[in-house]
């Protein structure tokens, strides 16, 4: 099933977003002991991620949640474009959620290499399906490293994380995860929030071929819910 819930503001899209985010953790916790979260890079979620170390933070064992960062940029983990760097170091201003447990793409490897070594880890966890996976949107429609035109997107592949190489955002050298692995999704969260990404997230209403309509409807073709979070800003009705 897909959802498309509007919101007033950016920050009631980061705030529905944290809640939505503990009560499918938790229920995921209660249901098999664990849960597995993949999360999304670039600025839209950084909100919510705020909130949820501010507000949440006792709202669940964080010990029994892995994350998985969605897509990584290939830089050291103290550089300014790490996604992982810049989530975790936020994440570890606080106790609770500094307790998640961490898969962490190599970046010191060959982009090749490391987008096979990041697969392997994700394999060695036997998740069968992720829990919840939050996406962000590009201005182009990409999503995770996803871009249009992009062999990484328009190639198709039983990998579930792969190299991607000349990224129109920078840095150009990325890992991300596939199609294939929104295969095994339970629920999808899209931030759609901004002015910028109004045409983009027009067009994949009308379902054009943009990476991030591809990528909602392999999650729900497969059994998973989609839910796009929208804020006034970006939901464009002309
Ligand atoms: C990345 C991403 C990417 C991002 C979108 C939106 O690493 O760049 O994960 O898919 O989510 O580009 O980025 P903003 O939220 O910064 O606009």
């Amino acid at each position: 099933m897909t959802e498309i819930r509007n919101y007033h503001t950016a920050d009631d899209v980061a705030q529905a977003a944290a809640e939505n985010a503990v009560e499918l953790l938790q229920l995921a916790i209660e249901t098999k002991g664990t849960a597995s979260w993949v999360l999304a890079g670039g600025s839209s979620p950084m909100l919510a991620y705020k909130k949820l170390v501010k507000d949440f933070y006792n709202a669940l064992d964080w010990s029994k949640v892995t994350v998985v960062i969605g897509d990584e940029r290939m830089v050291p983990l103290d550089h300014k474009d790490s996604n992982t760097g810049m989530i975790s170091s936020l994440f570890n201003k606080n106790v609770e959620l500094a307790k998640v447990k961490w898969l962490i793409p190599n970046t010191a490897l060959d982009t090749v290499i490391a987008a096979r070594d990041y697969a392997a880890k994700i394999a060695a966890e036997n998740f069968g399906e992720f829990d919840l996976v939050w996406l962000g949107v590009g201005e182009d429609g990409h999503t995770l490293s996803l871009f249009p035109g992009n062999v990484a997107f328009t190639e198709p592949t039983e990998e579930w994380v792969v190299p991607v190489y000349d990224s129109p955002k920078p840095p150009s050298e990325r890992i991300s995860l596939s199609l294939k692995a929104l295969e095994y999704v339970d629920e999808l969260v899209i931030f759609a929030v901004g002015a910028s990404k109004q045409d983009a997230l027009k067009e994949a209403r009308l379902k054009r071929l943009l990476p991030v309509s591809v990528a909602s409807d392999v999650v729900e073709t497969n059994g998973g819910e989609v839910r796009w979070l929208y804020d006034e800003a970006a939901w464009n009705d002309d």
